[in-house]
């Protein structure tokens, strides 16, 4: 029996402008999923989504991460902290804690750098599109730099994450892209240069992070959370959240990953008040950390 776990992300900066080549700041947190892999005669699934054989419906991840292993007889029990579907990398750790899992259990010996490839593979067999971003966070942790994979400095503040609780779904992702793409467009005069000033967020983010600059870090979120809204992905209950972050002290705050509801993300060092202010808004809150820990063997 073999127990690895993989951890959930949040952008700080980024999201949707590196689909179009720029450059994001991505960072694996403190939150996983936990993946227990046994050898079995049959092939048996167990999460809180349910109990199956090999399911694309139900398990569409595991089930392409045991097919991509060479569907060996296997039982995977799955336990996770990452809320699904929220922009919280859930669909990564899953798949590449399954994969870890097996790849140990078997004796496959495949290294991270191929299980990272093998995840971003199936993340766009699943989803018909993804970047690698989330399944290259989840397999080597820490702060990373998109598309360079520069690793950057560990931040130490602490990271308070509000669930909006809605439009949580494994395909909102690809349709928001859609929805950018077509905006983009009917107007690209107006939408180009949001994209490229996102882009130079995680630019200037990168000396920032260095310096530990978590004043100069938070104000340049709180802009990116605009021009996302600009974008037309977020929600009025992501930007209630984003607003009762920031009037608890929070250094910034900004909605994290596709948006369309999903998840925002504060950061702050008082991360009791930033989630009391979040609940009282009507968000689930969730206190975390940034993490130089990827996939690992438990
Ligand atoms: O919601 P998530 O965690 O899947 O993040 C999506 C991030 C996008 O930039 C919108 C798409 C992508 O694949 O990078």
């Amino acid at each position: 029996m073999t127990t690895c776990s993989a951890p959930g992300k949040i952008y700080l900066f980024g999201e949707h402008a590196v689909v179009y080549g720029e450059p994001a700041i991505a960072c694996a947190i403190e939150l996983r999923t936990r993946v227990c892999a046994k050898k079995s005669n049959v092939i048996k699934i167990s999460s809180n989504l349910g109990k199956t054989a090999l399911d694309f419906d139900v398990h569409p991840y595991v089930s392409a991460a045991i097919k991509k292993m060479g569907s060996p007889g296997v039982s995977i029990e799955i336990t996770s902290d990452i809320p699904v579907g929220s922009g919280l990398g859930s669909s990564a750790a899953v798949t590449i804690a399954t994969l870890a899992a097996i790849n140990i259990e078997f004796g496959l010996g495949y290294e991270n750098e191929e299980l990272a490839r093998i995840g971003h593979e199936i993340e766009k067999e699943v989803q018909g599109a993804a970047s690698p971003t989330d399944t290259f966070v989840s397999t080597f942790g820490g702060v990373v730099e998109i598309p360079s994979r520069k690793r950057l400095e560990l931040l130490d503040c602490g990271i308070v994450i509000g669930n909006t609780n809605k439009g949580a779904s494994p395909k909102k992702t690809a349709k928001l892209v859609q929805q950018v793409a077509r905006l983009k467009e009917q107007y690209p005069d107006a939408i180009n240069p949001i994209i490229k000033t996102i882009g130079s967020f995680a630019k200037q983010g990168e000396a920032l992070v260095s310096e530990k600059n978590y004043t100069s870090l938070g104000k340049l979120m709180n802009v990116n959370h605009g021009l996302l809204d600009a974008l037309g992905v977020c929600t009025v209950e992501l930007s209630a959240l984003v607003y009762a972050a920031r009037n608890a002290g929070a250094y910034g705050a900004k909605l994290t990953g596709a948006g369309g509801g999903g998840c925002m993300v504060a950061l702050s060092d008082s991360p009791q008040e930033v989630a009391k202010a979040i609940e009282r808004a009507g968000g689930q809150a969730i206190i975390t950390r940034f993490t130089q820990l990827g996939v690992l063997l438990e």
